[in-house]
């Protein structure tokens, strides 16, 4: 199915923040855009404010002025909708309200082409139900932009009961065609990325509740050994509690309350006290003038750098050796279950169980669980845990070694899965989720991930490379420590696992 012409006529309904964004978009891309807001003076406000943005990338050489004066000429605010008669896509970006939407989608029914394609930037309400109240549903789909639209290259193209496939097929090559990577996504709560991306936000907090670590330090961890461009906490002051907040509890309920998306206790304290993040001063961390930022806590350690005896396969940990033996330290081999012996020390990757209950059941002394890393040769920091009982020299060895190939450590109190572990299996597990329950295939549900909230790795390649068998481990063990079905790993993951088959080829 091929794009809208350029010579079609686009139409945005709402100028606000998205709405300002996706006129942008759209003009930039050719067509001529009539901006609608019934908000007297908004839109010739918004198409303003584009100007004055336009004007500082051409300022700064990273615009031409011709392509700035053909993307403000093509901006028109208009003041009535009768006025959107010969538009072939019309976008609404009103207030995120059900009634209001229905009741605009409803108007321009009556006023737009019977050709028309109606989209919505809905981020939560079901576009099955937006079209329930339309004369012709067929032809609405969601057209959901990430804010900066104009920045964001992810656009998530939801599909109703009733969306006509071809309508859906023009509005992806559409978006495509406006420079954006889009996905399609059938109408279910959270689309793909509002509802993949819980987990990265619910295990921070729940590892923040429970004492394992700060702030700080499990921010540090998710983007120093998980690769992510934010921790959770520096992420939601960003997003602002309230927003996210409220995400996750219609998230919660529009799947019954399942447990794997239940908000969280301290969020919700800060939303009560009125500390949304950096826009209100004061969230997780404090954004006042003078406040100092904490720092992640780091082990130091004065042992000598002990030798490395690798018992057996150790998997993923594998990128660790060679980054250990290129900085120097002897590593020698001999057959076991998968262990590194560190001196006085058991090193091993974390599998879900408490160091304490792997000690018991492995017959293990001074073992130290060792957390997931995007990428062991390059991270610069890792989250370590022990059990109540292993000897400080022990601990202090694993310390030394790790620091003696550059990575700063970070401890943890002994938990199940540790921290980035324990959020990239339980990110995998939602994506496995929505690609089970046919919300989108796998490339998109990753694609999604990686555009929309600028993830390192898809979900589904990472649980690839990880193996789908120490994922369902990790999940299982998850579910056994804490004996909620939050963590029941996903069918998918278990089917995958079963089959031998991955998400990519
Ligand atoms: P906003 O509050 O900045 O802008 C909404 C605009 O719509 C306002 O200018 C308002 O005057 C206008 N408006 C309200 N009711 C109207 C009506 N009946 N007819 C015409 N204009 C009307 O809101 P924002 O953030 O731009 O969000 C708009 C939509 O985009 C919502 O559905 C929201 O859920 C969705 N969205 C928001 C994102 C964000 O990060 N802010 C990201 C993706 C989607």
């Amino acid at each position: 199915m091929n794009a809208l012409h350029t010579n079609v006529p686009v139409a945005v309904i709402g100028a606000g923040a998205m709405g300002a964004g996706i006129a942008q978009v759209a003009a930039s891309a050719g067509h001529r855009v009539f901006l609608y807001d019934n908000r007297p003076g908004a839109a010739a406000q918004a198409i303003e404010g584009i100007g004055r943005q336009l004007a500082r990338r051409v300022d700064s050489g990273k615009l031409a002025a011709s392509a700035r004066d053909a993307c403000l000429n093509a901006l028109v605010p208009v003041d009535t909708l009768e006025q959107l008669a010969n538009a072939g896509l019309v976008i609404e970006a009103i207030v995120e309200h059900l009634e209001v939407k229905q009741n605009l989608l409803r108007q321009l029914e009556a006023s737009c082409r019977e050709d028309c394609i109606l989209a919505s930037n809905t981020s939560s309400i079901s576009i099955t139900r937006l079209g329930a109240g339309m004369t012709r549903p067929e032809r609405l789909v969601g057209m959901h932009f990430f804010n900066p639209a104009p920045v964001m290259a992810l656009v998530e193209v939801i599909k109703g009961l009733a969306s006509d496939p071809a309508v859906v097929d023009c509005v992806l090559a559409t978006a495509a065609a406006w420079g954006k990577k889009p996905v399609l996504a059938r109408s279910t709560p959270g689309f793909i990325v509002n509802r993949v991306a819980r987990p990265f936000y619910a295990e921070s907090l729940r590892l923040l509740q429970e004492g394992v670590a700060d702030c700080a330090s499990l921010d540090a961890l998710l983007r120093e050994a998980g690769g992510f461009a934010m921790g959770a906490f520096e992420l939601t002051d960003l997003i602002g509690h309230d927003v996210n907040y409220a995400v996750t509890c219609s998230v919660f309920d529009a799947y019954y309350q399942d447990m794997r998306f239940q908000p969280s206790q301290i969020q919700k304290e800060l939303v009560d006290a009125g500390h949304f993040g950096r826009k209100s001063g004061r969230g997780f961390y404090d954004y006042r003038e003078g406040a100092e930022r904490p720092q992640a806590l780091t082990l130091q350690s004065s042992a000598d750098v002990p030798e490395v005896v690798v018992e057996g396969e150790i998997g993923v940990l594998q990128g660790l050796l060679e980054r250990l033996s290129a900085a120097g330290v002897k590593v020698s081999r001999r057959a076991g279950r998968g262990l590194l012996r560190v001196g006085e020390a058991t090193l091993a990757l974390s599998d879900g169980r408490l160091a304490a209950q792997r000690s018991v059941d492995e017959g293990l002394t001074n073992l130290v669980l060792l957390d997931l890393a995007l990428d062991y040769p390059g991270c610069t920091r890792l989250g370590i845990a022990w059990a109540v009982g292993t000897e400080a020299a022990a601990v202090d060895q694993v310390v030394a070694l790790l620091a003696h190939a550059g990575i700063a450590v970070t401890p943890l109190r002994d938990s199940p899965a540790l921290c980035v572990l324990r959020t990239v299996a339980m990110l995998a597990n939602e994506a496995a989720d929505a690609l089970l329950q046919g919300v989108a295939s796998a490339a998109d549900i990753d694609l999604a991930m990686r555009a929309g909230v600028n993830y390192p790795r898809g979900p589904l390649a990472w649980a690839d490379q990880l193996g789908h068998g120490l994922l369902v481990e990790v999940l299982d063990n998850l579910q056994t420590a804490y004996g909620e079905e939050r963590y029941r790993p996903s069918l998918q993951l278990r089917r995958q696992l079963a089959e031998g088959a991955r998400f990519h080829e």
